[in-house]
């Protein structure tokens, strides 16, 4: 291995409003040698998430920031290659924190190894079978007490979290309508994902006026992803008792300043609306028998989901700054190795 070399993605600046390509640098390392008790794993594929936006900040957070000069992390999926470690063998497939690189040695303690489903891709464990499937499934039956039957609101529809949530919806039997950035995007929760409708919200002059059209009896939960304007439209349109689990607020990541509350914040007195902020590693104890559901659903034609690849390690910034874009149609994703290294 001595003569290979791994490819990493460094933080170059911190980014000032939008992230730009320049912030970031490729830099080329030797691939390293596990040592004793140390795996050697290559990834496969890598994960961008918008909360990485926020790492790359400097300020305190519930994960810390990036540093200046170092590569980045984040999820991953990749094989062990070599092993030193009794419990990783050569040719497992593992779940990581080590993305944004090609190679890597660990002691182990942060691989988890990836019982593969036949038909279902590697990929999938970053995405409906991973962290944000997990975040869809925790946020809509826990925090956000969904009851069958219910009226759902879905913001960043068609999107990693916002796709499982939609479905994990309608296969709770409820109502469901998803906002997304396109009408291709659209017509697949419609047409795919089984939502009722969906908005395309840049095309509609009039959230708060669509959203009343989609929600004649409102909405029992809204399950938000992106703030701003989202957030005040379903405010105005909650039902009595009504949940909002607060799983992100993309709008406004970007932002250099606060942009001001929802005008219509008041709502949530009359209405008696409760919201609460998530961290999906909180509800990792879910994780059996979210898994468990998510492969039944699977199976039974009952969970779809859509993957953009980025092919190359090279291609990772551009991917991260395509999610403020909506240039991912599902779960972004950048291919950085083969599927079997080994
Ligand atoms: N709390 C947690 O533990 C946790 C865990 C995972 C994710 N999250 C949050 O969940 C949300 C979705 O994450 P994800 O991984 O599933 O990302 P994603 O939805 O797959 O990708 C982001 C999407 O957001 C939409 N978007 C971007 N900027 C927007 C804007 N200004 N206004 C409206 N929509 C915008 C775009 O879709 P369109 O084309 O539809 O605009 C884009 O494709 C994010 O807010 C993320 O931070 C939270």
């Amino acid at each position: 291995m001595s003569n290979q070399k791994s490819q990493e993605i460094r933080l170059k600046h911190r980014p000032i409003g939008m992230p730009k390509p320049d912030d970031f640098e490729l830099a080329e390392t030797a691939v390293p040698t596990p040592g004793e008790g140390q795996v050697l794993v290559r990834n496969s594929f890598m994960s961008v998430d918008p909360y990485m936006r926020g790492r790359m900040t400097d300020r305190a957070s519930y994960v810390p920031p990036f540093q200046i000069g170092e590569a980045l992390s984040g999820g991953a999926v990749g094989q062990v290659v070599a092993s030193n470690n009794p419990k990783f063998k050569v040719g497992d497939h593992v779940n990581n924190f080590s993305g944004w690189r090609e190679w890597f040695v660990t002691n182990g303690g942060e691989l988890t190894k990836i019982e593969t489903v036949p038909g279902i891709g590697l990929q999938a464990y970053l995405g409906a079978l991973g962290m944000p499937g997990l975040t869809a499934y925790a946020g809509l039956l826990k925090v956000g007490e969904l009851k069958e039957g219910e009226r759902v609101f879905v913001s960043a529809a068609s999107g990693a979290v916002g796709a499982i949530v939609c479905q994990i919806a309608k296969n709770k039997g409820c109502y469901v309508v998803g906002s997304a950035g396109s009408d291709e995007k659209c017509d697949w929760l419609v047409k795919t994902a089984r939502c009722d409708k969906a908005i395309n919200y840049k095309t509609e002059k009039n959230l708060d006026a669509a959203v009343r059209a989609a929600f004649p009896e409102g909405i029992d939960v809204y399950f938000e992803n992106v703030g701003g304007e989202h957030l005040n439209a379903a405010l105005g349109n909650m039902r009595m008792h009504g949940r909002i689990p607060v799983c992100g607020m993309i709008a406004q990541y970007n932002a250099t300043e606060l942009p001001p509350g929802p005008a219509n914040i008041i709502a949530v007195i009359p209405m008696r609306i409760m919201i609460k902020g998530f961290i999906v590693s909180d509800y990792g104890s879910m994780t059996p028998q979210f898994i468990s559901d998510m492969v039944g659903w699977t199976k039974a034609s009952k969970m779809k989901w859509h993957e953009t690849i980025y092919d190359g390690i090279e291609r990772a910034p551009e991917a991260f700054i395509g999610l403020f874009k909506g240039d991912n149609f599902g779960k972004m994703l950048v291919r950085v190795g083969p599927d079997n290294a080994v």
